[in-house]
């Protein structure tokens, strides 16, 4: 098991923090990114990096012919997920390492990724990308949700001292750690312009409060 699976692991029973302390932002643009797609009827669905399922409750209009699959190394996360949804969804979990997992190409409409990317390593991004690529099919959709470090200076600041200092003093230091991973996070454009090579189109990529990123992607 590495640092981050257990990282993961130890914050599980208190990640409903996130919510509280990014004031209700982690929710609202994770809502924002999911109803992108206006319907899940019959699609097959992957919420990569799923944690705890935050994603499914946004999806709109599933049917019994939606299929979701959830993709997370967290054991608890996955135990959270699994005891949250198993009456009101079908779900197939997976619960390893996206880099170590193989999922058919083409085998995806919806791929979601809310808030998992910032601790992808730098050299697996564009591995990343590509599998992506190769996973959704025809028409699929690809959404991302990311933090990522404000350009402004004033903003870098004020988030910086929010995380490590605020945050981390009322709710503990493990939450103040999310900074670590933001600031090394310029943006989602890298993922963006690998998707573009592997010859997806962009339906949007914006910023918001110069802070969260939402890049939508769609294979035509
Ligand atoms: C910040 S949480 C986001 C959870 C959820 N998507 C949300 O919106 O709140 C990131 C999740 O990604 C998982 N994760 C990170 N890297 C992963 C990897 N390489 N393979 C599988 N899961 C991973 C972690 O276990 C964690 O549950």
């Amino acid at each position: 098991m590495n640092d981050l699976q257990q990282y993961f692991d130890r914050i599980q029973p208190r990640y409903y923090i996130n919510e509280i302390a990014s004031l209700g932002f982690t929710r609202l643009f994770r809502k924002m990114a999911v109803q992108k797609v206006k319907s899940y009827k019959n699609k097959r669905v992957l919420d990569l990096m799923s944690g705890q399922g935050e994603n499914l409750k946004f999806l709109r209009e599933p049917n019994e012919n939606t299929e979701i699959i959830t993709l997370d190394f967290s054991t608890a996360m996955n135990l959270k997920l699994f005891s949250t949804f198993k009456e009101k969804l079908f779900i197939r979990q997976i619960g390893d390492d996206f880099f170590e997992t193989e999922i058919p190409d083409n085998s995806i409409d919806i791929i979601l990724c809310s808030y998992g990317t910032k601790t992808i390593g730098e050299d697996q991004k564009l591995v990343f990308a590509d599998r992506l690529s190769r996973i959704v099919d025809e028409k699929g959709e690809i959404i991302i949700v990311e933090f990522v470090k404000p350009k402004t200076a004033w903003r870098f600041t004020c988030v910086k001292w929010y995380i490590e200092i605020i945050v981390a003093k009322f709710f503990g230091s493990e939450f103040g750690k999310l900074f670590h991973y933001i600031h090394k996070n310029e943006s989602l454009q890298d993922l963006k312009n690998q998707f573009v090579i592997n010859q997806l189109s962009v339906v949007s990529h914006k910023r918001y409060l110069d802070l969260v990123e939402i890049l939508h992607v769609k294979r035509n």
